[in-house]
């Protein structure tokens, strides 16, 4: 969810809906508004896109002094008018945003019952509305401060009263939020590019503080389990100074912020290699790393954990650590693995992955292992993210902000600060060959020419796009690295394009999935692993033998596979080593573009967000 909120002599509206229009990617199943304009709260709310508020708003007048707004991504409570934010109580003296989930709100919700609240959503959320007036005495911050004490769980929370026209007030419990500093007015947002039209510079809440957030400034406090408001003490906060531009934040050119996204990847995996990379191609740096050449030596093992798209990437982090610098790694799913009780040594390195770094059950395996006295490093797109803060070491993928849902540039650059990372963990430990060295590093400094070559072939794939309309179901081959890849493109297709893609590792087909092969369904094979060509040519024509309608996916020169399928994508020579970035580009080229030929909403595909901050 997205929560926005403005205090100043702007218009309110404009602030709150401009922002939330920033803040759209992280959930847009629902959306409202909340202004104070002499002495009265007005909230509009609209199921649907933001565009159905604005809509709403053109008839219904809001203005005021200051104002909240929320953008949601429905978890309790399905997307409707009612359950939309922000809430408020039964004498409407407060309304709330909220993202996170209350988790003892069942038992708060009845004991309010009880005392007379009538409740008008389904949401966890408007106990919160409801315990504010329940406990109100006047005293604004000492009863957000007793609703803190009351609610479990994790949340980001701003709260507006109608009798305090001066105020606005945010908590932060392990769910982002920013306040952006003005002259004369201020902001609060869960996410910067929310308010960057109007400020460079933030605070960045840290977790368990409130900011009180007036016209002319703003104090913090940290919670600190203070239970009055007399033993809360504020902190001075570290200004951040956002540099990156405005601009790169919005869609450029580009029919949608995918396809922009797409295209950015050589000039994100520039970036990423940039300072990390020797010229004369002899070493890696990493020099935010705050390992000792001790702790380096000491590692046995790895265990990498992540969602989507980045426990993909950490499954080609795996053979590129594996095979570069030898150490064992285990790859897990976030949500799995917390609850799987792994087997760790005092010496295992835990390596979050995720692009936004505030996905909660990546976050929460982070946690864990911290707790456990384990060395975290996170490997994230956005700085000053949770992830970036706690854990002990960051890897900053430089990929800029990613707003389509269905993650590209940041897949890449994950995986290009994986192959940097093993470079890095082999050249120190001493099993990185000189050998493969040179083919490693030339390999990832070549990457950003290549990935320019790849995109060259977009007409091409629009055009194979155009057959996919009509599927149903499509199939993802390839071995080893190939298949890390596919699992990808089928991931990519299924976000966008709604069609139904599995992805098999090619010799295991026959076990099973084969029977699933008939005339015409489209198989996308993928053969750029050389020691594993001739094996994934044999799987190649079992499906043809069914029938199947295979596009295969091979290196510039290779004339062996278009004797065996239907249509082939060339991609232009490289290391077999650093294929999955090469490899990945055309088959998001096949979603974006199926997603397209189907009309669909490519940057906000259906029930999905893109940045899931609940467990
Ligand atoms: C959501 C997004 C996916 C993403 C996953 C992990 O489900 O829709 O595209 O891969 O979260 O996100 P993260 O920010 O942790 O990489």
């Amino acid at each position: 969810c997205g929560i926005v909120g403005y205090i100043g002599p702007r218009h309110v509206k404009d602030v709150v809906i401009g922002g939330l229009r920033k803040l759209e990617y992280r959930g847009y199943d629902s959306a409202g508004i909340a202004t104070l304009s002499n002495g009265q709260i007005s909230v509009v709310k609209a199921v649907g896109r933001l565009g159905n508020l604005e809509d709403k708003l053109l008839t219904e007048a809001v203005e005021g002094e200051l104002g909240i707004g929320h953008t949601r991504w429905a978890t309790h409570g399905r997307p409707s008018d009612e359950n939309a934010h922000p809430h408020q109580d039964c004498s409407g003296k407060f309304a709330i945003v909220h993202n996170g989930i209350v988790e003892n709100y069942v038992q708060i919700r009845e004991e309010l019952l009880a005392k007379g609240h009538r409740f008008q959503s389904e949401t966890d959320t408007e106990v919160i509305a409801h315990l504010m007036e329940e406990l109100y005495n006047g005293d604004f911050a000492g009863t957000v401060l007793a609703v803190t004490q009351r609610i479990r769980g994790a949340y980001a929370l701003v709260v507006m009263a109608k009798d305090d026209p001066d105020t606005l007030i945010a908590v932060r419990k392990a769910s982002p939020l920013i306040v952006g500093l003005g002259e004369g007015e201020n902001f609060i947002a869960s996410d910067i590019p929310a308010i960057l039209e109007y400020t460079r510079d933030v605070y960045v809440l840290d977790d368990g503080e409130m900011a009180i957030v007036r016209r002319d400034g703003m104090t913090c406090y940290p919670l600190d389990g203070a239970t009055t408001v007399a033993e809360l003490h504020p902190v001075e906060k570290e200004v951040l100074h956002v540099t990156w531009d405005a601009v790169s934040a919005e869609r450029g050119g580009f029919q949608h912020f995918m396809q922009k996204e797409i295209h950015e990847q050589p000039k994100a995996i520039r970036d990423t290699l940039t300072g990390r990379l020797d010229e004369d191609l002899q070493s890696v740096a990493l020099p935010e790393l705050s390992w000792t050449d001790e702790s380096l030596q000491a590692i046995d093992r790895i265990h990498i954990v992540a969602c989507g798209t980045s426990w993909h990437a950490g499954l080609v982090g795996k053979d590129a650590i594996e095979k570069i610098a030898k150490i064992p790694v285990e790859v897990d799913v976030a949500s799995e693995y917390r609850y799987r009780d792994p087997l760790v040594t005092p010496n295992t390195l835990v390596i979050v992955i995720t692009q936004s770094g505030e996905t909660a059950d990546t976050l929460a395996a982070l946690r864990d292992s911290k707790q456990k006295g384990l060395r975290v490093l996170a490997i994230t797109n956005v700085v000053g993210s949770s992830a970036a803060r706690e854990a002990d070491d960051v890897l900053i993928t430089w990929a800029g902000p990613e707003i389509a849902v269905a993650s590209t540039k940041a897949y890449t650059t994950q995986l290009v600060t994986l192959y940097l990372l093993a470079a890095y963990l082999g050249q120190a430990r001493g099993t990185l060959s000189s050998d493969a060295k040179a083919e490693v590093l030339g390999a990832l400094a070549g990457l950003p020419t290549v990935a320019e070559q790849v995109l060259d072939a977009a007409p091409r794939i629009e055009r194979f796009a155009k057959d996919y309309q009509e599927a149903r179901d499509t199939f993802f081959i390839g071995r080893g690295l190939d298949y890390a890849v596919s699992l990808e493109g089928a991931l990519k297709l299924k976000e966008i394009s709604y069609i139904h893609a599995e992805a098999y590792a090619a010799g295991e087909l026959k076990h099973g999935t084969l029977a699933l092969i008939t005339d015409g369904v489209p198989v996308i094979a993928l053969a750029t692993q050389t020691h594993l060509y001739e094996k994934t040519l044999s799987n190649i024509k079992e499906v043809k033998a069914r029938d199947a309608f295979v596009l295969g996916l091979t290196w510039a020169g290779d004339e062996e596979l278009k004797k065996s399928v239907d249509e082939v994508i060339y991609l232009p020579r490289t290391s077999p080593v650093v294929a999955p970035i090469v490899a990945v580009i055309p088959l998001q080229l096949l979603a974006y573009y199926a997603a397209v030929v189907r009309g669909n909403d490519v940057d906000k595909p259906r029930n999905l967000a893109k940045s899931v901050t609940v467990e």
